[in-house]
């Protein structure tokens, strides 16, 4: 598959689009102060698939998060990228399914899924466009 080029401008501030690449799913967050507040206070110890938020963003582009949109219990999508959309208990992402939590890294928090939604291959081009692949 091609790399794919995606524009973050569109995406307002508490906002999630979600594309396809390579036949795979995929998040684009653009998240508020407090949720990047939220996701580097948690002491990565207390985690079930530790990961520090630096190692899952960007330095310097930490509003954004990008994470593959399927929950990695058994692959349901988790709620969270729209107004009013539950978010779980952690401002992430909730996964209907059998109720697994991720939060505003996209790690799993709560709930049956083992791992945290994996963060593609990807890297900023501009300051509001980066290229997946
Ligand atoms: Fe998401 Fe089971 S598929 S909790």
């Amino acid at each position: 598959g091609a790399p794919m080029d995606v524009d973050l401008a569109p995406i307002a501030e508490g906002m999630a689009i979600k594309l396809f690449w390579r036949g795979k799913l995929i998040f684009v967050r653009h998240r508020t102060k407090k949720e990047i507040d939220e996701a580097l206070a948690v002491d990565i110890a207390t985690l079930r698939d530790p990961q520090t938020d630096q190692q899952r963003t960007k330095a310097g582009h930490e509003p954004f998060l990008v994470v593959y949109g399927n929950c990695t219990h058994l692959g349901c999508v988790p709620l969270g990228n729209s107004p009013g959309d539950p978010k779980g208990d952690f401002d992430g992402w909730f996964c209907p399914c059998h109720g697994s939590h991720y939060d505003s890294s996209g790690r799993i928090r709560k709930g049956p899924a083992p791992l945290n939604l994996p963060v593609p291959p990807y890297a900023f081009s501009t300051d509001t466009k980066i290229r997946i692949g």
